[in-house]
């Protein structure tokens, strides 16, 4: 089965709610018609609820950018996976390595959101990647095994359908540096050969993996040539309806 590559807009804390409905009308009318690739947005907690009711009917799917990994409780201050898909999403971003370095998530609990999101019907972005210092001493193949490994520990294969993984290079968030088509083709082949091992062939030959990392108009063509890229998962570009537009209209 070919796997249909997904672009999704990982919006970090930017967008007002007018902000974030501006950039959806924008969308929507610059991709309608587009059917043969999955769109998707991760818009701030506080836009979610605004931004299912300006997606409906467009065939763009709405992302969270975190979630608990309770579903309710006394956890002042957090969001549950049943709260984001009663709010209207699809998915959610799991892991992304600002969740991982600037407030301090661990595999451990990472692997339990994911759990919580499959549970509540959602299908996790489960985000891993090397440091710099890591690339440098030669341990990115075994950090990506690590990461893998703990974070999908809690999944059983029937659930793997619905898991997508993006591999994002930490160095290359947000600094302007993308790894190179072949960087990025050698972690995707390896993550997809571990998934192999973990589960069964075909769950990781239908396994959707996307890059993220400074993706742009300029370089996606090049990445999405790749045999083992699924998509891409952008952050700056994806916050102007052109770039973004730009993007969701890669060649291959
Ligand atoms: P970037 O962010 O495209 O701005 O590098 C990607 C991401 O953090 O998902």
């Amino acid at each position: 089965m070919p796997r249909k590559p997904i672009v999704a807009g990982n919006w970090k804390m930017y967008k007002t709610i007018p902000e974030a409905m501006a950039l959806i009308n924008a969308l929507r009318s610059g991709a309608s018609g587009i059917s043969d690739r999955e769109i998707v947005v991760a818009p701030p907690f506080t836009a979610l609820a605004a931004a299912a009711r300006a997606l409906d009917g467009s065939g763009i799917s709405l992302s969270a950018q975190n979630t608990c990994w309770e579903n309710e409780g006394a956890y002042t201050g957090e969001v549950s996976p049943t709260m984001l898909k009663d709010v209207g999403c699809r998915y959610v971003i799991i892991g992304h390595s600002e969740r991982r370095h600037i407030f301090g998530e661990r595999d451990e609990t990472i692997a339990r959101k994911i759990r919580a999101a499959l549970d509540a019907s959602l299908q996790p972005i489960f985000c891993i990647g090397e440091t710099l210092e890591e690339r440098e001493t030669g341990e990115t193949l075994a950090v990506l095994r690590r990461q893998v490994k703990e974070g999908l520990k809690l999944i059983r294969g029937a659930d793997m359908g619905r898991v997508v993984i993006a591999y994002e290079p930490v160095w290359a968030i947000g600094t302007g540096k993308t790894a190179t088509n072949e960087q990025a083709q050698e972690s995707h082949s390896f993550i997809r050969t571990l998934l192999e091992g973990l589960f069964e062939k075909n769950i990781a030959s239908d396994l959707r993996i996307l890059y993220g990392g400074s993706v742009k108009a300029g370089n996606v063509d090049g990445l999405m040539a790749q045999p083992d890229i699924d998509g891409v998962l952008v952050g700056g570009a994806s916050l102007e309806a052109d770039s973004f537009l730009r993007i969701i209209k890669f060649e291959r």
